[in-house]
């Protein structure tokens, strides 16, 4: 019987080992600990020191692979979302770690800013009902400590270092559902790698009203799409960009707010990785039993944003 059901069988994560505190920080620019966790809820990050994004994506799969007893060579294709990869155009980061663990299937990396692993595990669970890959590897990685402006106090204190995977496979139930993908492009420039300095640049105001207008629709709709009600999700589990934009759209749409997950104290903002480092986090932590209703919720550079249900089932 041909499954129609596509789920993510094991999660993996890597954090690199040094940790940067906002008095750190302090040190480097004109700002507090005080004015970081009240802006922002971040108290502190991981940053990368020589490590690629290729290398710890490679890492948060090796986590994997150790966690579920996954036999790597039954590995098909490998997707990773990132805005920070290895080498600026080619090859691909998902062809260095296709490289390391020995796929066949098709590897290539992804470019949706903090939205890229939403639009990943779309594209992963499309090629999978299509049969063009039997399984997919899909990974969130970013280095963005080296795309940072150690001087731009609006900037630096908001990033961190990290990568997290999933496998997605065929399943008998549950799993993921269409995924909402969206673009906001008139504002594109609001959030950029400069192509010249190599850089980070924000319109932070404009970015963060997005995201409160981004997360609400996307909660709305998702929950529409599904015929489901906010008391039927059992988590919500955004992208990690600024505490104060979980709050003030759980304020404004009417979401409590224990339903988000947060690790955003701990890792600050890590882009496309941020959404599955939180997941492998729950499931470590027995958050994610079968049968959750988890909503995941991505927004960021180009401007995307995007959404999809996952109904928690291994197999
Ligand atoms: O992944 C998605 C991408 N990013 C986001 O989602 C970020 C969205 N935006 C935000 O989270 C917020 O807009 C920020 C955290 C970036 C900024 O918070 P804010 O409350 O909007 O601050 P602001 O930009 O209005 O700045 C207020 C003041 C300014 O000083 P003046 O002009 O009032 O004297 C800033 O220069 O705070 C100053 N400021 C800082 N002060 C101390 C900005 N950054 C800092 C800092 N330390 N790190």
């Amino acid at each position: 019987m041909k499954m129609r059901n596509v789920a993510i069988t094991a999660v993996g994560s890597y954090l690199p080992p040094r940790i940067m505190t906002n008095d750190e920080l302090a040190g480097i620019v004109d700002t507090s600990d005080e004015w970081i966790v009240s802006h922002t809820g971040i108290g502190t990050r991981h940053i990368a020191e020589g490590e690629t994004t290729s290398e710890m994506a490679i890492k948060a799969t090796e986590n994997l692979i150790k966690r579920f007893k996954i036999d790597p060579e039954r590995i098909d294709g490998v997707i990773v979302a990132t805005a920070t990869g290895d080498y600026p155009g080619f090859p691909s980061t998902a062809n260095l770690v296709s490289r390391h663990f020995k796929t066949k299937g098709g590897a290539f990396d992804l470019a949706a800013g903090c939205t890229g692993f939403i639009y990943a595990l779309d594209v992963a669970r499309s090629m999978i009902l299509s049969g063009t890959l039997k399984n997919a590897l899909v990974i969130g990685s970013e280095a963005l400590s080296t795309v940072i402006d150690w001087e731009d106090r609006n900037t630096c204190v908001l990033f961190g270092d990290g990568a997290a995977a999933v496998l997605l496979e065929q399943a008998a139930a549950g799993g993921l559902a269409p995924a909402l993908l969206r673009s906001e492009a008139m504002l594109a420039e609001s959030l950029t790698i400069d192509p010249v300095s190599r850089h980070i640049t924000m319109d932070g105001k404009a970015v963060y009203q997005f995201a409160v207008r981004a997360i609400g629709e996307i909660v709305t709709d998702v929950l529409k799409a599904g015929n489901l009600s906010i008391s039927e999700i059992d988590w919500i589990v955004p992208h990690q960009a600024n505490r104060r934009i979980i709050s003030a759209t759980s304020r404004r749409y009417e979401i409590p707010e224990e339903l988000f997950y947060l690790n955003i104290e701990r890792v600050a903002n890590t882009s496309a990785a941020s959404i599955p480092l939180a997941l492998s986090e729950m499931e470590a932590s027995g958050l994610l039993k079968e049968g959750r209703k988890i909503l995941l919720v991505g927004f960021g550079a180009g401007l995307t944003y995007g959404g999809s249900l996952l109904t928690w089932q291994r197999s």
